[in-house]
């Protein structure tokens, strides 16, 4: 096994949120992370509690790649961070080359109806495989901003 090598990026961005309770549109700019491992990689953004951060996490056993989680706290849901994490999450994705498998199990607001036209909006299919997620570009240089 080598060693693991881990890179942080930290971007800062800034979208236009829709507020779940009055509907009006207002601007918002968090920090994501990026941390990425050889067989291990975290978006997390910061919501200024370590313990409770918004986060996709996937990683690899054997020759595939699995999601663990994606995860934004209650306080925080419905202003678009998971939309942000998955952004951030399929760029690496393509950049890396790489199949990402995922089973959906709701645990929170969203229903499997729901998350599965959430996903399926970042490209994962059900297929033989299973609910998979194929890399659209050949592999390049990670150069994410
Ligand atoms: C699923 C989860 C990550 C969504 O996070 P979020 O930050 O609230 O999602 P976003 O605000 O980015 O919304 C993403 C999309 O889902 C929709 N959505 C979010 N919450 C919703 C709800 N309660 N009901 C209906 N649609 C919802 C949004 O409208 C948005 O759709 P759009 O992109 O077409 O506009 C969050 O609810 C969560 O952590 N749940 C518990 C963990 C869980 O179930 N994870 C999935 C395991 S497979």
């Amino acid at each position: 096994m080598g060693e693991k090598t881990a890179a942080r990026v930290s971007i800062n961005i800034s979208r236009r949120a829709q507020s779940a309770i009055k509907g009006e549109k207002f601007l918002m700019s968090w920090n994501i992370s990026r941390y990425i491992y050889d067989d291990y990689i975290i978006i997390s953004i910061d919501l200024q509690n370590p313990q409770r951060n918004a986060v996709a996490e996937i990683s690899k056993l054997g020759d595939s790649w699995f999601f663990n989680r994606l995860f934004v706290p209650p306080e925080h849901r419905r202003k678009g961070i998971a939309n942000a994490l998955m952004e951030e999450l399929v760029k690496i994705l393509d950049a890396k080359c790489i199949t990402l498998r995922n089973e959906i199990n709701p645990y929170g607001d969203m229903t499997y109806e729901q998350l599965l036209a959430f996903y399926k909006k970042f490209g994962f299919k059900k297929t033989e495989e299973g609910f998979v997620r194929y890399p659209k570009t050949k592999k390049q240089e990670l150069n994410v901003k």
